[in-house]
């Protein structure tokens, strides 16, 4: 697919240079099998641009699975990733299988990847390397094929200085970076993107469809937009 057909599929509204370079990147790593590093602040596009690999991948007819390693808690992040063992903690009736087990052959997205506790960490570093991982509760060795893509809005190297995040793991997710602009880095966009968000929202509710004067114009273009894309599509 060319840029343009990208950015037709996936909704991808704007034309700067910050834009289609990361585009341009995100095409030509999907080809790959390479582990991807999505940087870029909340609201850029980052499962957006998760997206856009796993679909221009090869393994397109895999699975898709995306998880916010933010929002598990850290006494089942392991599980949820991994799988258990029947009886391998309190409440554990059943065993289970995990994310890399049950996507063998397709993508994981692992958004908010800075928040993983550091034992999740040695976990996830063994799967890249080898595709091997264990069950928690188990001693079996099980191999699994999942390409990773993770995505961060903290700066990693500042987490590694204060003992969160393992440097190993960071070169390793880090193979490829893919860097998400801001609104703020790509201002010329932010009127492509209020006129494309105003007229679906007028065909939504069958109104005239919202105009701005220069001066409001200018004002959304000044505006710093901490939320980016989502908080203009709000
Ligand atoms: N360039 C873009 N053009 C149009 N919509 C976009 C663009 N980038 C992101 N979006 C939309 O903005 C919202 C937030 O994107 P998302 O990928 O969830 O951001 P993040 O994961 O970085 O927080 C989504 O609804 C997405 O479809
Ligand atoms: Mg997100």
């Amino acid at each position: 697919m060319t840029i343009s057909e990208i950015k037709n599929r996936f909704g991808i509204i704007g034309n700067s240079p910050l834009l289609e370079h990361a585009l341009n990147v995100a095409r030509q790593v999907a080809a790959t099998d390479l582990t991807v590093l999505v940087t870029g602040e909340s609201g850029s596009g980052k499962e957006v641009f998760a997206q856009i690999v796993h679909q221009q991948s090869a393994r397109k007819h895999g699975a898709f699975i995306a998880v916010n390693c933010g929002a598990i808690p850290e006494g089942t992040i392991d599980s949820e990733l991994f799988g258990h063992e029947k009886g391998s903690f309190t409440g554990a009736h059943e065993a289970r299988k995990g994310y890399f087990e049950v996507c063998n052959g397709g993508t994981i997205f692992l958004d908010e990847v800075a928040e993983l506790p550091l034992l999740t960490q040695v976990r996830l570093l063994r799967v890249l390397e080898t595709g091997e991982f264990i069950k928690v509760g188990s001693s079996k060795v099980q191999k699994t094929d999942v390409r990773v893509v993770a995505a961060t809005n903290v700066n990693i190297p500042d987490a590694i200085a204060r003992g969160k995040f393992r440097e190993d793991l960071y070169y390793r997710l880090n193979t490829v970076p893919l860097h998400v602009p801001s609104l703020r880095e790509r201002k010329e966009d932010i009127h492509l993107l209020f006129r494309k968000f105003a007229s679906d929202f007028a065909e939504k509710y069958r109104m005239p469809s919202l105009m701005l004067q220069p001066e409001a114009q200018q004002i959304l273009t000044d505006y710093r937009w901490p939320g980016n894309v989502r908080q203009l599509k709000m």
